[in-house]
């Protein structure tokens, strides 16, 4: 039998509270409904008394999301509970997480006072909580850096005051795995009436132990793990979600389950990434770009014959499409067979040996190979496939003028001719295309680069287009830039348009 761990989202709160990463609104209620999506038990919505958009926001989530608990945060103050009590109203299940600093630096230094006066404070903001909502969660902040036994103390007087939920913080990410463990296990032996509450672990990455904290916090006995998505919080960040989740799916040993629907963790990691703004380190585990991409060639080989034998979960459990084989120059014969095939391309044994010598001459100039170089080395052009072709292009520009482009496309056999002015000349020549294409389309990213050096070189353009809550990529090369730039675009749009 399962134990079912509960999973408390704070990237809206604990999580917003990266410099530079604030959301609005909107922005919010997206994050929640796909938290909802992906499973989540409770999302903590914000610090209501905070700022009047925080409120807002509390109110908004709590409209737009159906089954999580939405959590407002409070300090033991009762006009902070007022407050979050206001903005929970439309909560079909709300949750006041109220609590106070017990360690000695915020006993003394925070709040100048002593621990008895301390205690009085924390039960009577749990009390003061239960006159609004029956789920009242208690916070003992600095908890890692707290005597156990006076800890014990105060999660016995909040319990019997009614807290459904204790959280034990890691506030500073100090402990130490095994000591945070045997700190929820103290509790689980020493406080009457713990199992009358959960016991929730809220870990802090500042020594990078925020995850192994929680697996021993949950392994001695906590029930509920508040962590964020990409692990994005103050200073180093908050337990990661994704690493939790994948972590008990795993290790079914532990018996430990959750209700994350694990295949939505990448989309729900993309989402935050670019809503904050914030990118996930390429060796993030679980969501990094790297987390499932293999270079070398004794790796490629292995995962080629059997995925596992690098890999210990399938990338499809976390909604990535397949591992990846980066090509470079440490990849082996396998992993270029590999590609080709992927790319609809079979070569007999001779020729994908001199296919692999020049690949070898390339991936020592380039740091990484991309398909069209894959294809251009076996003679293959993937855009003579392509619906949508350029015809022709021609674009004025210069200092003093406008730019305008002038353009014809042939899609499936048909010519199509448009113009367009613009900032510059790019600008026209994408807006002349989107004039014949109607669609709602947006470039992402951008990236011009040259292959070699020299004002006659070739231009390589990298382009990122969104269409229908999708990316799809668009290359193209060409000593033009401006024409690089259009079939680029055009390489995307032939991505989504059959
Ligand atoms: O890190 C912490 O102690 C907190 C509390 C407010 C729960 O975020
Ligand atoms: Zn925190």
């Amino acid at each position: 039998m399962s134990d079912r761990l509960f999973i408390f989202d704070t990237t809206l709160r604990d999580g917003e509270q990266v410099p530079g990463c604030q959301l609005n609104s909107i922005e919010k209620i997206e994050v929640a409904r796909e938290l909802e999506g992906l499973g989540v038990d409770v999302i903590e919505a914000g610090f209501p008394v905070s700022s009047p958009g925080d409120f807002n926001s509390v109110v908004e989530i709590a409209k737009a999301v159906t089954w999580p608990v939405i959590c407002a945060l409070t300090r033991a103050v009762e006009k902070d509970i007022d407050v979050a009590a206001e903005a929970l109203k439309y909560a079909k299940r709300g949750r006041i997480h109220t609590g106070i600093g017990t360690s000695d630096y915020h006993i003394r230094h925070k709040f100048n006072s002593n621990p008895d006066e301390i205690l009085q404070r924390a039960i009577a903001c749990v009390k003061y909580a239960k006159r609004y909502v029956e789920d009242v969660e208690f916070y003992a902040e600095d908890a890692g850096r707290t005597d156990n036994e006076y800890l014990a103390r105060v999660i016995e007087a909040v319990i019997k005051a009614g807290a459904t939920v204790v959280n034990i913080p890691d506030t500073t990410g100090y402990c130490l795995p095994d000591e945070y463990g045997a700190k929820i296990k103290y509790l689980m032996e020493n406080v009457t009436g713990i199992h009358k509450a959960i016991i929730s672990t809220h870990c802090h990455n500042d020594l990078g132990m925020a995850t192994a904290n929680t697996i021993q916090g949950v392994l001695n006995g906590a029930r509920q793990v508040e962590v964020t998505i990409n692990g994005i919080g103050e200073r180093a960040g908050n337990t990661s979600l994704e690493e939790v989740a994948m972590i008990f799916r795993s290790h079914k040993e532990a018996g430990i389950e959750t209700n994350i629907n694990s295949q939505r963790i990448y989309d729900m990691s993309r989402m935050v990434s670019r809503l904050m703004n914030m990118p996930v380190q390429p060796n993030k585990a679980i969501v990094g770009r790297n987390a499932f991409a293999h270079s070398s060639g004794i790796h490629q080989d292995g995962v080629l014959k059997n995925r596992e034998s690098y890999e210990i979960i399938d990338p499809k459990d976390v909604g990535i499409d397949d591992s990846a084989i980066v090509l470079t120059a440490r990849s082996g014969r396998a992993a270029l067979k590999h590609r080709l095939q992927v790319l609809g391309v079979n070569l007999e044994q001779d020729k994908l040996d001199k296919a692999y010598e020049e690949f070898l001459k390339l991936a020592d100039r380039k740091k990484d190979i991309n398909d069209d170089d894959v294809l251009m080395l076996v003679g293959k052009d993937r855009t003579a496939m392509h619906r949508i072709k350029l015809e022709y292009l021609q674009v004025t520009s210069g200092v003093g003028v406008k730019s305008v482009a002038s353009i014809c496309l042939n899609i499936a056999g048909e010519r199509f001719e448009a113009a367009a002015s613009g900032n510059g000349p790019v600008d026209a020549a994408i807006k002349a295309i989107k004039s014949i294409i109607h669609r709602t389309m947006t470039i992402q990213e951008f990236l011009i680069q040259a292959i070699d050096k020299g004002s006659d070189d070739m231009g390589k353009v990298h382009m990122q287009v969104a269409y229908d809550g999708n990316i799809y990529y668009g290359f193209a090369a060409n000593t033009d830039i401006i024409a690089a730039s259009a079939e680029a675009f055009i390489d995307a749009i032939n991505k989504f348009i059959q």
